[in-house]
Order: structure tokens, then C-alpha cells, then sequence
């Protein structure tokens, strides 16, 4: 893991002290934001920032896992992504090719299926099959309790238009009506079907904005913003982040 001299303060292991393990969140999802701002502090190339970005995800997984959080979503790449120069674009790709490799090793093994949120036609067609053989594996395993959403080519617009689009489909084929809409039927079209809310949103590295991350899912989500830049995002700061969480009180527009 060091072979970029991470900071260790910020890379140590948890140890879940101070959690309350009875009350986590179900569900948490992260932005994993600032892997270029972590590169260019030491000299390296973006592509050094999400590779050691990569290797918290990682951690993080296998942390969240461990604790008996059920659920976690990360931001792995958007739709407006696509701007970034190819090399880096080509160099994030590569890095979720590896990973989704190793999720189809490993999965049985460690206890956890892979789902994605985003537009999946719009990959390479390589990534692509590797997305559909990992959905289609993970779910095929029992008694996992542990679910990863990668969001690919997301963005949470484009996540509500192409489910509005689905349900007026179905309204047009006499499969729906208008007047049968509900919230909850609503998010059975969106990519995060039969996936809880959102308790808990970490975006590191020091911005405090959305981006277009889960906008429908997260309207009752705690938020949770650090420094920390996300290739330094170990388990002591999702410690932190939990504990925070915690102290909250949360009413869903009760008393
Ligand atoms: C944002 O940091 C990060 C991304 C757009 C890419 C995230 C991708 C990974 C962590 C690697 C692959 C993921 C998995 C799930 C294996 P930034 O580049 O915008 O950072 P900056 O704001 O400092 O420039």
C-alpha cells in the first residue's frame, strides 16, 4: 500500500471505536473525490491519484463490509467525465476493469455482489460485458450481505430522465397510469431499484456539492465533508464519518 508514501495517520486501520454497531447506516455512498489534487502534491500523474484512489475503494469495501454495513455506493465516474483528457479517461477505465476481474474472483469467496448505477450503453463494449457478467454472477450467489454499487457513466439527472422515460413507456403501453404514480413506484424505474436510501453521503477532499450524485436518493441522506483527499481516506476517517453520523438526530421532516 505505500508505494506512494501515503500519509499514515490518515491509512491506519479502524477500529470501529466509539461506533455504536447496532445503529450504522444501511447505506452510504461516497464521492470519491480529489485523487488529482493528491497526485499533483507530490509530483505524480492523475492517473498515480486514481490508481491510489482505487486502492482506498478497496479498503474502504472490505471495511464497510466488515462492519455489517449492507450497502455502499461510490462515484466512480459521471457522465461529464468523459471531458477528461482520453489518457486519463482510458487510464479510470482500466483500473475498473481490474477491479470488476478481481470482483468476479472473489466474490463467492468474500460474501459480496457488485451492482452499477449509470448508463451502461454508453462504455466500452468490453467494460460493458464485464459489468453484465459481474451483475449476473453476484446475483446468482446466496446469502450475500454485502452490495457494492459502482456508479458508471452516472449522473443523477440523466439516472431520472432514463427511468421518466421507462415510466412513460409503460404509461403508453397501457402498463401504467399516470394517476398510479407514486414516490415509491417512481424509484423502482431508477438504476437503484430495490436498493434502500442513502443515510449517510462522504465527499472528501474539501468540496461541498452533490455533482449530480444520487440527487432523487439522497433527499433525507446526513452529509458528511472532510479535507482528507480520497487517496488518504482510510478507515479511521470513515470512523469519523460514522461517529458524526451518530451524534444526529434524524427526523425526516418529523418532530
Ligand atoms: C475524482 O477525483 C475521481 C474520479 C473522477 C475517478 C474515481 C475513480 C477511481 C477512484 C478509480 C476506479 C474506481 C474503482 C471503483 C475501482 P478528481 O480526479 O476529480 O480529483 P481532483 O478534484 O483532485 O482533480
Amino acid at each position: 500500500m505505500a508505494f506512494w508514501n501515503r500519509k499514515k495517520t490518515d491509512s491506519q486501520p479502524g477500529t470501529g471505536e466509539g461506533l455504536d454497531l447496532s445503529r450504522l447506516p444501511r447505506h452510504v455512498g461516497i464521492i470519491m473525490d480529489g485523487n488529482g489534487r493528491w497526485a499533483k502534491k507530490r509530483g505524480l500523474p492523475r492517473t498515480a491519484g486514481h490508481a491510489a484512489g482505487a486502492e482506498s475503494f478497496r479498503t474502504i469495501a472490505y471495511y464497510c463490509k466488515d462492519l455489517g454495513i449492507p450497502y455502499l455506493t461510490v462515484y466512480a465516474f459521471s457522465t461529464e467525465n468523459w471531458k477528461r483528457p482520453m489518457e486519463e479517461v482510458s487510464a479510470i477505465m482500466n483500473l475498473l476493469q481490474n477491479y470488476l476481474l478481481e470482483a468476479l474472483e472473489k466474490m463467492e469467496r468474500d460474501g459480496f455482489r457488485v451492482h452499477f448505477f449509470g448508463d451502461l450503453e454508453g462504455l466500452p463494449p468490453k467494460l460493458r460485458d464485464l459489468c453484465l457478467r459481474t451483475l449476473e454472477e453476484g446475483d446468482a450467489l446466496d446469502g450475500t450481505r454485502f452490495q457494492v454499487n459502482v456508479c458508471l457513466n452516472y449522473g443523477g439527472r440523466d439516472e431520472i430522465l432514463r427511468a421518466a422515460k421507462a415510466w412513460a413507456a409503460d404509461v403508453q403501453a397501457g402498463r401504467q397510469t399516470p394517476e398510479a404514480l407514486t414516490d415509491e413506484l417512481f424509484s423502482r424505474y431508477l438504476d437503484s431499484r430495490g436498493v434502500p436510501d442513502p443515510d449517510l453521503i462522504i465527499r472528501p477532499s474539501g468540496e461541498l456539492r452533490l455533482s449530480n450524485f444520487l440527487p432523487w436518493q439522497s433527499a433525507y441522506a446526513e452529509f458528511y465533508f472532510t479535507d482528507v483527499l480520497w487517496p488518504d481516506f482510510g478507515p479511521a476517517v470513515l470512523d469519523q464519518a460514522l461517529i458524526d453520523y451518530q451524534r444526529r438526530q434524524r427526523r425526516f421532516g418529523g418532530v
